[in-house]
């Protein structure tokens, strides 16, 4: 079969477009054009082109008049408007995670601490029926850039699932580390909330997603989250908290800590962790309680590779993995870290899905109601763990 071509925008110059850009190298079914990058901070949008040899364009229009597929690797606040702009040209979207949120009440001094949190499941929702919408209407897609459904070791495990008819009876799994580096990260009003939504996004859609599996596999149908109990605190904001330089801790009015219990429609459950307060590198797993089998899923730190190291200064231009404290005595190198985290896997199946129609197994369903979980979440975690229903997309 000929190869066909695809003709690429990257919205967004910082750490998602730098990763989206290396991983577009790796495509390997479709030919990739990357057309240009637009971004507001100019000057990083023009440092970000000249390194790889592309145009920075001066507005989102005009690149999306030139291609078929924009990233959107933008803080979250902007996701949907920027995908919105895409489907109504019948472009893709390729949106960064989370895919939208509640970005406050516009006005200057909102905070994230103190307003109701019913107020950003309700415009949650809203957002997510807007981009529904759009979606349906356009001869584009979104293409939820979750990674973790891509990643070769929840991979195996739909195959385990699909293959011995295994029914999940609980998962619980976790992202962590020191501290997100965007400083737009630590405001609510642009990242839509904390670590729940930033980093807990990742384990729970791998969990929904093995469970939507399991549905498949079985009925034909999904099996969907039903209510969510969940705990949030801000630890590094505590008043006792002491600061020795090793956790970010300047946030100013998002969680740093989050646990959400689901229960799914058939009675089973999934813990999921997220949490800015871990040392030691990355910390992204999930382990799957199954009734004929049990999967510990290492999406980071892994075991491919165990190193010591002596002396720190040996590894200075030596990448280990991400988020280490130290390079100095044992540790676990990743040998090909996107690799491991499923970047390179999602492009090429999503350039496989607007080159030739196929599916994507990370949708705007999914992306839906992993929003969805989160928001009633914070409505569970603002009445201290009060089990909290959620609608479904
Ligand atoms: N999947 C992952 O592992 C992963 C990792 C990191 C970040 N992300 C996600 O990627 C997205 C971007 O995060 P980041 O860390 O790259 O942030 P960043 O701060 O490094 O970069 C954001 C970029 O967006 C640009 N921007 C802001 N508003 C814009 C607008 N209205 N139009 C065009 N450009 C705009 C900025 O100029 C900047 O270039 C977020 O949604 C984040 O959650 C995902």
């Amino acid at each position: 079969m000929e190869k066909k071509s695809v003709r690429t925008g990257i919205i967004g110059a910082g750490f998602a477009a730098t990763f989206h850009f290396e991983c577009l190298k790796k495509v390997y079914g479709t030919h990739v054009d990357v057309e240009g990058v637009f971004a507001t901070d100019t000057e990083q949008a023009t440092a970000f082109a000249k390194k790889r040899g592309i145009r920075a364009y001066n507005s989102l229009e005009e690149l999306l008049d030139k291609v078929d597929v924009v990233h959107v690797c933008t803080p979250p606040v902007v996701h949907e408007s920027i995908a919105i702009a895409a489907l109504e040209r019948d472009k893709f979207a390729i949106v960064e995670k989370p895919l939208t949120g509640y970005f406050g009440d516009g006005s200057n001094d909102f905070n994230g601490d103190t307003f109701a949190k019913q107020d950003a499941l309700d415009h949650s929702l809203a957002s997510i029926k807007r981009m529904l919408k759009a979606e349906k209407k356009s001869k584009g897609k979104i293409l939820y850039a979750e990674n973790w459904i891509y990643a070769p070791s929840i991979q195996k495990e739909r195959e385990i699932i699909e293959k011995t008819g295994a029914q999940i009876l609980w998962m619980h799994g976790e992202e962590a580390h020191s501290g997100s580096h965007a400083t737009t990260y630590a405001y609510w009003k642009f990242s839509g909330g904390g670590v729940m939504i930033g980093k807990g996004c990742h384990p729970l859609t791998a969990a929904l997603y093995l469970k939507r599996v399991e549905g498949k596999a079985k009925n034909g149908k999904p099996i969907s989250p039903r209510a969510v109990s969940a705990r949030a605190h801000a630890i590094t904001r505590l008043k006792g908290f002491e600061d020795k330089g090793h956790i970010r801790c300047d946030y100013h009015d998002i969680d740093d800590f989050s646990l959400m219990h689901i229960v799914f429609e058939d009675g089973t459950i999934a813990d999921i962790f997220a949490s800015d307060i871990i040392l030691g590198g990355i910390h992204n797993w999930l382990e799957v309680a199954a009734n004929n089998h049990r999967t510990l899923c290492n999406i980071n730190p892994n075991s491919a590779m165990k190193t010591y190291n002596p002396v720190e200064e040996y590894f200075n231009d030596i990448y280990v993995v991400e988020k280490t404290g130290t390079k100095q005595g044992w540790s676990n190198p990743s040998p090909d870290e996107d690799w491991f985290t499923g970047y390179p896997q999602e492009m090429e199946a999503f350039y496989r899905a607007i080159a030739y129609g196929e599916p994507v197994e990370s949708d705007s369903n999914i992306a839906a109601d992993c929003i969805s979980t989160i928001y009633s979440a914070y409505v569970s975690a603002e009445k201290a763990g009060a089990e909290v229903a959620i609608k479904t997309f």
